[in-house]
């Protein structure tokens, strides 16, 4: 079998695309335009190309993007009120604070200073809570972004078997509650899991999202599974030439291609529909905070 590739690229094009139009009508016909505030503490490279990443996609829906970028060195107390100026702000619909954060700040009580009614992450407490009871909740985009991809291919996800391998805040976790809701036999695995290759292998979705470059091979899928890799790790790359690096997932792209049913790529995969959900989740708090 040569699996089906899902083109997150392209799929996360039409996302923005139908943001895009709504903005257009929330202008239009209320003179409101959506507001996304970025807040990057420090200069972690990686984390700067997200954010300029952010900004840019942001301006081309036609919200409005503003960013506030902090030096390294900036105190808890400095961010946190800056944290309470975007909450009172009414231009702002949603708050994004990058992290990791440097070592001496607390995440957990920066994250959870943010309104969460305009914790477009879906990461404050009330928002994981909400999420895990089921009721009306801001999700995080990355787990939101690989959910409608799998709706895309398989429409209705209930009964099949679900395999998260990772279980972050950010990603497994939220995944899984995501596929419990959607009625997945839902298994979260991760680093001390006994027989992974067996656990992963009763999979019909299996979500990779450990941050472990090319970690599952294809003999650990079944045959005809869909592979979600959320995984975006750099390695040196020297058939490409000396000190060259490319791109890879948590998944061993040839090999599990050749047996799953489809595969998201990296690049291209997971990676666009996390910004495009972001998108649509400034959307969304926009139009909730204005009836
Ligand atoms: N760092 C890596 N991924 C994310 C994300 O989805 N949100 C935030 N705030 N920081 C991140």
């Amino acid at each position: 079998m040569v699996a089906q590739v899902i083109d997150g690229k392209a799929f996360a094009g039409d996302v923005r695309g139908r943001v895009a139009e709504h903005v257009a009508r929330l202008k239009a016909d209320h003179g409101i335009t959506p507001g996304l505030a970025v807040v990057l503490v420090g200069e972690d490279p990686a984390s700067q190309v997200y954010v300029r990443s952010k900004g840019k996609m942001t301006v081309e829906v036609g919200m409005n993007s503003f960013e506030h970028k902090l030096d390294a060195e900036t105190s808890e107390d400095e961010l946190l009120a800056l944290v309470a100026q975007l909450n009172a702000d009414p231009a702002v619909h949603g708050i994004l604070v990058q992290l990791p954060l440097p070592g001496h700040l607390n995440e957990d009580l920066v994250i959870n200073a943010i309104d969460p009614a305009k914790d477009v992450d879906g990461f404050h407490i009330s928002n994981v809570g909400l999420l895990a009871t089921g009721q009306k909740a801001m999700v995080p985009c990355t787990p939101l972004g690989c959910l409608m991809m799998l709706r895309e291919h398989h429409g209705n996800l209930s009964g099949l078997e679900a395999v998260v391998v990772g279980r972050s805040n950010i990603v497994g976790k939220p995944m899984a509650q995501l596929l419990l809701r959607d009625s997945c036999t839902v298994t979260i695995a991760h680093s001390r899991t006994k027989d992974l290759p067996d656990v992963v292998r009763r999979a019909d979705i299996v979500v990779a999202a450990v941050g472990r470059p090319e970690m599952v091979p294809g003999d650990w899928i079944k045959p005809g599974a869909t592979v979600i890799d959320v995984g975006i790790n750099r390695v040196d790359a020297p058939e490409k030439g000396e000190g060259k690096t490319r791109l890879v997932g948590d998944c061993h792209y040839e090999s599990c291609a050749e047996v799953a049913g489809a595969i998201t790529p990296v690049p291209g995969g997971v990676g666009p529909m996390t910004i495009a959900c972001l998108l649509a989740n400034t959307l969304t708090a926009c139009c909730r905070a204005n009836g």
